[in-house]
């Protein structure tokens, strides 16, 4: 019996007509719009798959050849023409697999149709997506290890200086600008690192698994697996792999990570930039004025950069949501998946990039840092661990340090160091043996002293930042060729 026609698509053909028979349909079902950038991708696959075929006699070494060269063609025909500018995609066609075969039928006939043997869309995509997602994990390792190193520059540059921290927004310690500067370097260390061992979860190959439970043709799927040189093996259960997207969702959450602390450093440094905090200033190509008040200069960058982070949960959040309600086995729902995956890491990528510049670009007012030192009693914690280094259990300390700052807000002294020996000792009076309190204080009280004293491992201080510079410059020199 003749097959009933009515359609363009050739998987459609058992139907009287196929979805471009109405323009909403057709518009509708298409992904061609946004998964064109998976081409190389798609086209690795069908080599992988169509030297297989070969491999186990189902196709000849002729088809082979002719398939070969001429997806070679089609790779080098829309590298030459653009990605958007290629003739080959077609609408109807609805996606970056259709077209790319389609182009291959038309440009070497027969052997082109034997392509998909074994084979259907949803191990095609499924294969695809994995191996966009593993190259894309391989560039934002690449973009998060620059952000990094520019970090541990500027802590080079200035990380010597003498800075408060903050807990709840609130003064807390003394630290060094570099022990700061490492601390956003690390995280962002954190996020490639993070990035890479998700992606090696995803060691298995999908290709093979067809529409959802495999096929009766004795397809090697070893042997495409290993072709692709990505993947440590073919996937263990062909309906899973068709099903999954954890590969996509993994990555997602790691570029949400990512995004999560760029949003932090983001608001921190905005917040450093304020003529409150003065800390800080990034280049003029990184803040904008207002169209109404001519003095202002606004961190817009960091702001989008801060904002964007809600963009990118919301693509991990649409993809979670998107599988919630799936059936085992491919749904067209999936489809959606890519828009997701590639906005988030397209974002995430940008705001790698901006971060790197606005940082490259940062200077710390030393003047205006050192000025607010003595302010917000910095230096009572060193004091609390000075009177333990005398005896006196922490508890005790903590009691008598915080009588003496009240001491000195009652009588408008900023400072623990404006204290006498002798008015710390009347403080600290039922507290503490008198000998407990000695000149040698004032070693422990300024926040100068302070950033001297630490000495645990991965401390804020001087030695906690050196140490970690160093680390840095060794890993430098190791990646240096
Ligand atoms: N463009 C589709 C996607 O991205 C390809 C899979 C279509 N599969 C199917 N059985 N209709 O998911």
């Amino acid at each position: 019996m003749a097959p009933m026609s009515g359609s363009q698509k050739p998987w459609e053909h058992v139907k009287s007509g196929g979805s471009e028979a109405d323009p909403l349909a057709a518009r509708f079902v298409e992904s061609l719009s946004y998964d064109t950038r998976l081409y190389k991708h798609d086209i690795a696959g069908s080599i992988a798959h169509a030297r297989m075929l070969q491999h186990v006699g189902l196709i000849t070494e002729d088809d082979l050849a002719a398939i070969e060269k001429g997806l070679g063609e089609i790779e080098e025909e829309i590298e030459a023409a653009g990605v958007t500018g290629w003739g080959g995609w077609k609408i109807e066609l609805e996606d970056v697999h259709m077209c790319i075969e389609a182009a291959l039928i038309e440009k070497i006939g027969e052997p082109g149709k034997k392509l998909h043997t074994g084979r259907s869309r949803n191990d095609q995509v499924a294969t695809d997506l994995a191996m966009w997602c593993k190259e894309a994990a391989g560039e934002m390792l690449l973009s998060a290890t620059t952000l990094a190193d520019t970090f541990s520059e500027l802590a080079n540059r200035q990380g010597r200086l003498v800075m408060p921290s903050y807990t709840h927004l609130q003064r807390a310690q003394p630290i060094v600008l570099g022990g700061e500067l490492q601390a956003w370097a690390d995280a962002f260390t954190g996020c490639f690192a993070r990035c890479g061992v998700l992606m090696d979860l995803h060691g298995r190959c999908p290709l093979g698994s067809g529409a959802i439970a495999g096929s009766s043709l004795a397809l090697d799927r070893h042997k495409s697996a290993d072709d692709l040189q990505l993947f440590s093996g073919p996937s263990n259960n062909a309906i899973e792999a068709t099903a999954s997207r954890d590969v996509a969702i993994d990555f997602v959450y790691a570029l949400s990570m990512t995004a999560m602390w760029l949003s932090r450093w983001a608001e921190q440094w905005i917040i450093y930039m304020t003529s409150e905090f003065g800390f800080l200033s990034i280049g003029d190509a990184y803040t904008t004025g207002s169209s109404m008040m001519p003095q202002k200069r606004n961190p817009d960058m960091l702001e989008l950069i801060r904002g964007r982070c809600g963009t990118v949960y919301g693509h991990l959040v649409s993809l979670l949501t998107i599988c919630k309600g799936l059936t085992v086995g491919y749904n067209r729902d999936l489809q959606e998946d890519k828009r997701h995956v590639f906005s988030a890491y397209d974002t995430v990528k940008d705001c790698l990039e901006m971060a790197t510049q606005i940082v490259r670009s940062a200077r710390f007012n030393e003047d205006r840092i050192k000025a607010s030192l003595d302010t917000g009693f910095l230096d009572a914690t060193s004091l609390a661990e000075y009177l333990v280094t005398k005896g006196v259990p922490f508890r005790t300390a903590h009691q008598i340090v915080g009588a003496l700052v009240w001491h000195c807000i009652d009588n408008n002294m900023t400072k623990l160091s404006d204290l006498s020996v002798e008015q710390m000792r009347q403080g600290a009076a039922d507290l503490a043996p008198r000998d407990a309190i000695a000149e040698d204080v004032y070693d422990w009280l300024g926040a100068e002293n302070v950033v001297k004293r630490y000495q645990t491992h991965g401390n804020a201080g001087l030695s906690g930042f050196k140490q970690q510079l160093a680390q840095w410059k060794q890993r430098l020199d190791k990646s240096s060729p």
